[in-house]
């Protein structure tokens, strides 16, 4: 059985690839995911307001340090932003304990000229490419200025130009435009797309009334709405397609290979089921291939895409007012009542 596949131009030995996450962050982890089965692991990202943020707060400490003992006067060390060098050290770390997998690591920065930087910096760590955390939360005087999306645009357009390694763009889901959005960034040389990132959603308590912050792990079939547009894209793009977001096991993943993805990535399964789903994943999927007499990938990839089924009313419609209206078109997707 051929499970090979490719991620941002790269080999990859099966679909299965390790979603940014927290786990990354443990050698351990990393090693128990290669050994069962996993194709490429993403290191969990360099998230520059977060170093920002902890600069501010070491800063904050050494102040209130120096009220209290008045005899000092300069802190012991440089106060400079000392930059992901943390990140950075953890990322050759990682590089080092993976034996015949890629690592691709994961940036989300600030400013321009620190998506370059870091990026840069990021490149001489030996992985294998990098992927694009893109999601900023417009400041309201960004109504004003660049589109986002825009921004976005001219930050990959920067790296594709800085940079030797190969990008990966990982999307929120929340574009009025998506296919004209991952088109424009294909056109600007992406090597792949992520579809899509997930993000962490605050909750109420009611009994309570306080805020709360759950994990906000996926739910099982929540790969739909990566499989409807990997299922649009499909040679829509000439960069990969990597679907992601509620993957929890091998026929969610034939599934979305069957609507046009080349690769996949799984964070929440791993949370929610250890380390040795992958494996079972791996297994469930190849499988569903041998009893379908499929000995390869490309064997299928696409088949349900739209691009090879035609298909506008599956693709294209998004509202349910469609299914109201045409039952008949609907009644081709619901089970037939069996006759005796
Ligand atoms: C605990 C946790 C940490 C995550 N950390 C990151 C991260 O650092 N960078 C990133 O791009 N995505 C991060 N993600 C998002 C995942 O990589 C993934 O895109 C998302 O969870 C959807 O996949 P899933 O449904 O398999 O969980 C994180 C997700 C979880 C649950």
């Amino acid at each position: 059985m051929n499970l090979t596949t490719q991620y941002m131009g790269i080999e990859l030995k099966n679909p299965v690839i390790i979603g940014a996450n927290h786990l990354s962050a443990r050698l351990s982890n990393l090693e128990k995911m290669e050994q069962n089965g996993a194709a490429g692991i993403v290191f969990k990202s360099l998230f520059e307001e977060q170093l920002h943020f902890e600069n501010l707060m070491l800063g904050t400490a050494i102040e209130e340090y120096s009220e209290i003992h008045p005899e000092i006067t300069s802190p012991a060390f440089d106060l400079d932003f000392s930059g992901p060098k943390e990140y950075i050290y953890q990322l050759k770390k990682a590089r080092k304990a993976l034996k015949n997998i890629p690592l691709f690591a994961s940036l989300n920065a600030v400013y321009d000229e620190s998506w370059v930087d870091y990026a840069l910096k990021i490149e001489k760590t030996g992985v294998q490419g990098i992927e694009l955390n893109f999601y900023t939360v417009p400041r309201p005087d960004d109504f004003y200025g660049m589109n986002p999306e825009d921004r976005q645009s001219s930050i990959l357009h920067n790296l594709k130009q800085a940079l030797k390694i190969p990008v990966a763009v990982k999307l929120s889901p929340y574009s009025n435009n998506m296919v004209g959005l991952v088109r424009k960034m294909d056109s600007l040389g992406a090597n792949a797309f992520v579809l899509f990132n997930r993000f962490f959603q605050p909750d109420i308590d009611i009994e309570k009334e306080t805020l709360h912050f759950p994990y906000n792990l996926s739910q099982e079939g929540d790969y739909k709405l990566s499989m409807r547009f990997a299922g649009m894209l499909y040679k829509n793009i000439d960069a990969q397609i990597c679907a992601s977001g509620g993957v929890f096991n091998g026929y969610d993943i034939a599934k979305l290979v069957m609507a046009g993805a080349d690769a996949t990535q799984i964070t929440s399964v791993l949370y929610k089921n250890g380390l040795g789903s992958i494996t079972q994943i791996i297994n469930e999927l190849t499988q569903w291939m041998e009893s379908k007499g499929y000995s390869n990938l490309d064997a299928f990839k696409g088949k349900l895409s739209h691009h090879t089924t035609k298909d506008d009313f599956v693709y294209s419609r998004a509202q349910y007012l469609d299914l109201l209206l045409n039952s008949k078109e609907m009644n081709k997707y619901l089970p037939q009542p069996v006759n005796k």
